[in-house]
C-alpha cells in the first residue's frame, strides 16, 4: 500500500477543500458540490414517481439495519420499535425494508432475528404502523413515504438457535468459506433443487404476508453472502439452480412469478451485492489481506475470475436487465459481505471485535461502491437505484450525495450506520440546518461488535439510550485498549 492510500481519519479533514485534496491524493473519483441546495428544487428534495404510480417524496433512503433484538419467536421488541420509529422520524421517504426478516426459522442469522409467519405478521404490521405514525408526527403526511420489508434466508450464515452455533444451509461448496464455518459445515450437504424450489415458495408465502401487513414492497435480499446472493455465485453447483446465469437466477424468477400470482399489487425490490471480492482475513500486522485463492476464482458474483480482488460488472448488468424484464424497478446496490470482506461492504476506520484493520483508506471503499452504482445506473437507467456505503463520508455526505443525484449516478442515497447515530440527518440536510457534528457516525463498529458477541446492536458511542445500557460496558471492554474512551 502506498503511503497516500494508508487510512487517515476523515475526522481530521476539516474543510471541503481539504476533502477534495485527500480524494485527489487517493486518486479516486468522489465528486462533491460546494453548496447544499434547499427548497423544492433541491436535488435531494425531488420526489420520484415509480412506474406503478407510487411516489417517493425525496432522495434519502434508510437502509435495512438489523438490531439483533427480536424475541426467540421472531417478534419485534421495544428496542425494534424504537429503531423503526427513528427511521420513520428521519425524514427519508424511502424505507428499504426496515431490517432483514427471515422467511423461516431455519433461515435466521441469529436467534434474535425477526421472522415473518402467521404468528408474527400482526406484530410486523404494528411495527410498520409505528414507523408511519412517527413519520407523520415529525415530518407530516406519509402519502409519499414508501415502506418495504426485507425478506431473507441467511443460508451459510444461519444460526437460528444459538448465536455461537452455525447451522448453515449451503447452496454451493466454497472451500474457504465452508472452512470458516468450522466442523459444522463439513457434514452439511448443499440444499438440493427440490429444497430450493420449496424455499422459493416460502419466500412467496412470506411476501403475501408482507402485503397483508401493509408493506408497499418486499425486498428479495440478494446480498452480503446470504442464501440468494450465495446462489448468484454458484457457478460450480450442478442442477437447475447452478452453473449458467439463467440457472443461478431461477430462484428469484420463481419467487417473482409466485408473488405476481398471489399479490399482483405488491411492489418488488432487490438489494444486490453488485460486486464481490475474495474473502479477506486479518494479516500479521492486523490489517485485512486477501486470501490466496486458486484461479480462476469461480465462487463469486460480480468479481473478476482471474483478478478476484477487482469487480467485474458483466453479470450484474445482465442481472439488472433481467430485473427490468421482470418489471422490477427498485434496486438497492450494496457490495461484498460483512462476514468475509467487511471493508468492502461498510467502509470503516475501526473494525468490530472479529474484524481487521482497514487494508485501504475507507474513502476508497466508499468511492468503489459509489462508482459501481453509477456505472450500473448508467447501464440500466430504467431502474430506480439506491446507493450504499455513504456513512463514512460524515460531514461531507450531503456534498457527495447531492452531486451523485444531480449527475444521475443513483436515484436515492441510502443511509445505514448514520441512521443509528443520527436519524434526523436527512431532515436536517433537507431543511438546510447545520449538522449536529456530535451525532455523525464515526464508524467505531460497535453496532457490529455487539451482535458478534451475542448482544443487541445499537449506536453505543453516540446514542445516549444505548450508552446507558448495561451492554455498553461490555462493548467498551471488547475494544482495543487504545480506543477505550
Ligand atoms: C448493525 C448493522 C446492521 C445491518 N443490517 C442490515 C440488514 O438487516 N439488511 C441489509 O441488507 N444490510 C444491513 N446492514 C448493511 C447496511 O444496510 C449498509 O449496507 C452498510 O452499513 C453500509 O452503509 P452505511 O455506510 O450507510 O452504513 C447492516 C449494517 C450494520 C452495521
Amino acid at each position: 500500500m502506498s503511503d497516500d492510500a494508508r487510512p487517515r481519519p476523515i475526522g481530521a479533514i476539516k474543510t471541503l477543500a481539504a476533502f477534495r485534496d485527500r480524494v485527489d491524493a487517493l486518486g479516486i473519483a468522489l465528486h462533491c458540490d460546494d453548496q447544499i441546495a434547499i427548497g423544492r428544487e433541491a436535488p435531494l428534495a425531488q420526489s420520484y414517481t415509480l412506474r406503478d404510480g407510487k411516489t417517493v417524496g425525496n432522495r434519502f433512503c434508510i437502509h435495512p439495519m438489523e438490531g439483533w433484538d427480536g424475541t426467540a419467536d421472531g417478534l419485534p421488541t421495544e428496542l425494534t420499535h424504537r429503531r423503526w420509529r427513528r427511521f420513520g422520524e428521519s425524514g427519508a421517504k424511502l424505507i428499504w425494508g426496515g431490517e432483514a426478516v427471515a422467511v423461516s426459522h431455519d433461515g435466521r442469522a441469529s436467534p434474535n432475528q425477526l421472522v415473518i409467519d402467521r404468528r408474527t405478521v400482526h406484530a410486523l404490521r404494528a411495527l410498520r404502523e409505528d414507523l408511519v405514525m412517527a413519520h407523520q408526527t415529525r415530518c407530516g403526511p406519509a402519502d409519499d413515504l414508501l415502506v418495504g420489508l426485507q425478506l431473507t434466508h441467511s443460508g451459510r450464515y444461519a444460526r437460528p438457535r444459538r448465536a455461537d452455533r452455525p447451522e448453515p444451509r449451503l447452496v454451493q461448496r466454497h472451500p474457504l468459506l465452508d472452512a470458516r464455518l468450522g466442523p459444522e459445515a463439513a457434514g452439511v450437504n448443499p440444499l438440493d433443487d427440490a429444497e430450493l424450489a420449496s424455499l422459493a415458495e416460502t419466500f412467496v408465502d412470506a411476501s403475501l404476508l408482507a402485503a397483508d401487513a401493509g408493506f408497499a414492497f418486499v425486498d428479495i435480499k440478494h446480498c452480503h453472502g446470504y442464501l440468494a446472493h450465495d446462489l448468484l455465485g454458484a457457478h460450480t453447483r450442478p442442477g437447475s439452480f447452478g452453473g449458467s446465469l439463467e440457472n443461478r437466477t431461477r430462484f428469484l424468477r420463481r419467487i417473482v412469478d409466485g408473488i405476481r400470482r398471489g399479490a399482483p399489487q405488491l411492489g418488488i425490490g432487490v438489494r444486490l451485492s453488485a460486486f464481490d471480492l475474495v474473502p479477506y482475513r486479518r494479516g500479521s500486522d492486523g490489517r485485512g489481506q486477501p486470501e490466496a485463492v486458486q484461479l480462476p476464482y469461480s465462487y463469486g458474483f460480480g468479481v473478476r475470475a482471474q483478478v478476484p480482488t477487482e469487480p467485474d460488472l458483466t453479470e450484474p448488468i445482465l442481472f439488472m436487465r433481467m430485473l427490468r424484464e421482470l418489471g422490477i424497478e427498485l434496486c438497492n446496490l450494496t457490495a461484498g459481505s460483512p462476514y468475509y470482506n467487511p471493508h468492502v461492504q461498510r467502509p470503516a476506520l475501526y473494525p468490530p471485535s472479529d474484524g481487521y484493520d482497514p487494508p485501504e483508506d475507507p474513502l476508497i471503499g466508499v468511492a468503489r461502491q459509489i462508482g459501481v452504482a453509477m456505472e450500473l445506473k448508467r447501464a440500466v437507467p430504467e431502474l430506480f437505484v439506491v446507493g450504499s456505503a455513504y456513512s463514512y463520508l460524515q460531514q461531507f455526505l450531503p456534498h457527495v450525495a447531492q452531486r451523485v443525484i444531480r449527475d444521475g449516478g443513483a436515484d436515492a442515497v441510502g443511509i445505514g450506520r448514520l441512521a443509528l447515530s443520527y436519524p434526523g440527518f436527512p431532515s436536517d440536510v433537507l431543511a438546510g440546518r447545520s449538522l449536529d457534528q456530535r451525532l455523525l457516525c464515526r464508524t467505531f463498529s460497535d453496532c457490529t461488535t455487539g451482535p458478534r458477541n451475542g448482544l443487541v446492536s445499537g449506536c453505543y458511542p453516540l446514542d445516549p439510550f444505548y450508552k446507558e445500557r448495561p451492554e455498553a460496558a461490555r462493548i467498551m471492554a471488547l475494544r482495543p485498549r487504545s480506543r477505550r474512551h
